[in-house]
């Protein structure tokens, strides 16, 4: 059986990224039988209905063909004000609109890291909304919040936390049989 093809998606465009560095680090952790391949979103414009009507732009017709050729998605975002980042949303509203609704029955898990102590909850539960009203499924458990992101990762952004990475494993791991559930459940 050909692999899982992943798509990694960080709701932070920083260079230093926390969440860019634990989607990376995710690159390490998966299964056999997954590869992943992580998504641009800065070079998306906002989203300006006119624009749409006018024609695609094409960082905007890339993202969406990454999004609808993807077995799943692995989202990591910070947490911005309580809820999810402006760059993430406008991908999602971008990718969202017709004629194809790409995260129609998409497979998604969700993680999120911050510097302050809770890892962006009020982030993920948003994100878990937004998402499942666009009938993605999104995975239920593990939640992974990674709080106090800045003691967890070198300046040159390694992983040093050894329970983040048990705990990023145990989400990538537990991908695959969800995406295969999510597969039997909405067969083409
Ligand atoms: C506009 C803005 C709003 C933020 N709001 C929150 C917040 O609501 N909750 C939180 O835990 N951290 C908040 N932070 C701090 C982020 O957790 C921190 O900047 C984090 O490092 C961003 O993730 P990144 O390293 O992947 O860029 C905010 C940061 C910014 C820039």
């Amino acid at each position: 059986m050909a692999d899982l093809k992943i798509l990694g998606i960080s709701g932070s465009l920083r260079k230093g990224s926390f969440n860019t560095a634990a989607l990376k680090t995710c690159l390490e952790l998966l299964p056999a039988g997954m590869t992943m391949s992580i998504a641009r979103i800065d070079d998306i414009p906002l989203f300006n209905q006119d624009v749409f009507d006018a024609g695609m732009p094409e960082p905007v017709k890339r993202f969406r063909a990454e999004v609808a050729a993807a077995d799943g998605l692995l989202i990591a975002s910070p947490e911005y004000n309580f809820s999810i980042t402006a760059p993430l949303k406008n991908a999602i509203d971008w990718a969202s609109r017709p004629p194809n609704q790409v995260f129609q029955d998409k497979p998604i898990a969700i993680f999120s890291a911050t510097v302050g102590p809770l890892g962006g909850p009020r982030n993920q539960y948003d994100l878990r909304r937004i998402l499942t009203q666009l009938w993605g499924h999104v995975m239920p458990r593990p939640e992974v919040f990674i709080g106090a992101a800045n003691t967890k990762f070198d300046a040159n952004g390694k992983l040093t936390d050894e329970t983040t990475r048990k705990f990023l494993a145990d989400l990538v791991t537990g991908f695959k049989p969800w995406i295969e559930r999510m597969r039997v459940a909405t067969p083409a």
